[in-house]
């Protein structure tokens, strides 16, 4: 029979998840619900790598330097500091799991590449596959434990708290959740002690987007609803190299192709980076998109170029496997002749805001991964420091929830399954949806201003409205889940970029185009906004 009480409900099966999973299973019986397979998730399809101080000529104050100028002053000191001085932990905690990091040409120590914004070579990788390599080991450890149970096709779709119960606790708790199970299309509750949010970011709520379709801020959006306070949700990351194909806009071209000697080029063959950035290429990811946009705004372009074919054909075909096989199949031969880019949303630098053991406001419930704001990424996410958050937080909360002893025994209700379905209507949804992904796209984008931002909000609070009538009265599906969610992210995205009145990182604003003197983190509180 299935189980549906854990000591720790885990969302998420990407690296966040399963990483905190194994670090608790010897001691906790463990439920990791994912939305598709185990396998679906930003984390299987991470190509640069994890990035470690581990080398003798990188002093780890030099990965928090790079940190830090990344993120335009706006990263957390100490954790920053903290996650930084732990890499080397956690990439050893990978490599004993079996994970076969790519080695240098003598075989003896890793291969270390460069992405941009790193003053130094500090990214650990597997060839251009990285995160498919650490998410086979950890999956197969997963699959082996007898405490974990693995639910797939499962969706969460609400947190149950104690305000929601109306039971009187000190604190507001997480007492567990209500899950749509896609097989059977029944909403099941889950009782239990712990909750970890581990759903990833919220990239899909643009039109092109690096990120794999689960990728659509649920977390956030149920952390939110539930009473969570999210932080600098304004601060999406574009990542400046998506391959350029008309049908389908979302396959990354890794930034350590820059890091190996690709040059970012216009379709005469010029480089324009250096006019930038005295980093030029290798610039963080804010200045490289922008100067993309930029560039392909005012000469009027589809795309720009990324060339690598200067370097041997060897060399590209054993480094760059995974793309080099993608582009072939899509006829362009990288060795000789340069990949056509865009810059596509890719990474969510706010989240819901948690501490240094992934705690959230709410008792027992933990966020971990790109769905949380821990302070490392400031306004701008460096390149790589992703998966390394998610192994640090990934330890810290495993060690928070051991040390807790919070049990609980409330019975949780069933969820109200009396709305019917109008087959009609999910069209609607997927024009919603379509609509939706598309004005976030022109209007909150890569450059932003005070005009286009009122008229996403605008449109925001008519659908809502659409959306909320679906909600109620229409069985739920995992359309309407997303879309809900979506609605709810791109609010916040919106409601965070208004806030901020000036331009930094990777909010640029065209009204407000300079830094204030002093950087705050833009923090939104749910209880501010019930009745808007
Ligand atoms: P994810 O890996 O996205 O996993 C989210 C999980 O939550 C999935 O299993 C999903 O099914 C599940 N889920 C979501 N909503 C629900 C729900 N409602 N119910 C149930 N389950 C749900 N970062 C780096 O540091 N280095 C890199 O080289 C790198 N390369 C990248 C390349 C690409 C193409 C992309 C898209 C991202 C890359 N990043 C990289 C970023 C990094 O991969 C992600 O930030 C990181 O993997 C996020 O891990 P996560 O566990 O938080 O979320
Ligand atoms: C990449 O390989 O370019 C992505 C790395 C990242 O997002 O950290």
């Amino acid at each position: 029979m299935k189980k549906n009480n854990f000591d720790v409900l885990i969302i998420g099966s990407g690296l966040a998840g399963l990483a905190t999973a194994l670090k608790l299973a010897d001691d906790k019986s463990i439920g990791i619900v994912c939305k598709t397979q185990l396998t679906e998730s930003s984390s299987h399809w991470a190509q640069g790598g994890v990035a470690a101080a581990i080398s003798s000529e990188d002093p780890i104050s030099s990965h928090i330097k790079d940190t830090k100028n990344a993120g335009a002053g706006l990263c957390d000191e100490a954790i920053t500091e903290f996650v930084a001085n732990k890499s080397e932990k956690a990439l050893d905690w990978l490599m004993n799991l079996g994970v076969n990091f790519t080695k240098n040409k003598q075989g003896n120590d890793l291969h270390l590449t460069r992405e941009g914004g790193h003053s130094q070579m500090r990214v650990a990788h597997v060839a251009d596959t990285t995160g498919k390599a650490i998410q086979e080991h950890l999956i197969q450890k997963i699959l082996s434990h007898p405490n974990i149970s693995v639910l797939e096709h499962h969706i969460a779709v609400d947190i149950i708290t104690s305000e929601k119960m109306k039971i009187d606790m000190e604190k507001n708790t997480c007492l567990g959740a209500y899950i749509l199970n896609n097989k059977n299309n029944h909403v099941e509750t889950f009782t239990s002690n712990n909750i970890v949010l581990a759903t990833g970011g919220a990239s899909k709520v643009y039109l092109y987007t690096t990120n794999p379709d689960v990728s659509t801020g649920d977390g956030i959006a149920m952390g939110w609803r539930a009473g969570c306070k999210v932080a600098n949700m304004e601060f999406v990351q574009f990542h400046p190299t998506c391959l350029f194909d008309e049908k389908d806009r979302s396959f990354l071209i890794s930034e350590t192709l820059r890091g190996e000697g690709a040059k970012l080029v216009l379709p005469s063959g010029e480089t324009f980076m250096e006019k930038y950035d005295d980093r030029g290429d290798l610039a963080p990811r804010d200045i490289v998109a922008q100067a993309i946009d930029y560039e392909m705004k005012q000469k009027g372009l589809v795309c720009v170029y990324l060339d690598i074919s200067e370097k041997s054909s060897d060399f590209i075909r054993k480094r760059f496997p995974m793309i080099y096989k993608r582009c072939l199949d899509r006829g362009i031969d990288i060795t000789k002749e340069p990949i056509p880019v865009v810059p596509a949303a890719h990474y969510t630098c706010g989240g819901i805001m948690t501490d240094r053991e992934g705690k959230t406001n709410i008792n027992q419930l933990y966020a971990i991964g790109e769905v949380a704001c821990t302070g490392l990424h400031g306004a701008n996410r460096l390149a790589s420091n992703s998966l390394l958050e998610c192994l640090v937080f990934s330890s810290t909360a495993a060690a928070s929830i051991l040390s807790n002893d919070f049990t609980h025994e409330y019975q949780l209700p069933k969820w109200d399954e009396s709305r019917v379905t109008d087959a009609d209507e999910e069209v609607l949804i997927t024009h919603t949806w379509n609509e939706l992904r598309r004005f976030m796209w022109n209007y909150v984008g890569i450059v932003r201003t005070n005009k286009r931002l009122s008229r996403a909000l605008h449109r925001i609070n008519m659908l809502r409205d659409e959306v909320g009538e679906f909600y109620k009265n229409f069985k739920i599906s995992s359309n309407l889940i997303e879309l809900r969610n979506l609605l709810q992210v791109a609010e916040l995205i919106v409601l965070s970029s208004i806030e901020r009145k000036e331009s930094r990182g990777l909010h640029y604003s065209k009204d407000f185009p300079k830094p204030a003197k002093i950087a705050k983190n833009t923090i939104l509180k749910p209880e501010d906004y019930k009745n808007s």
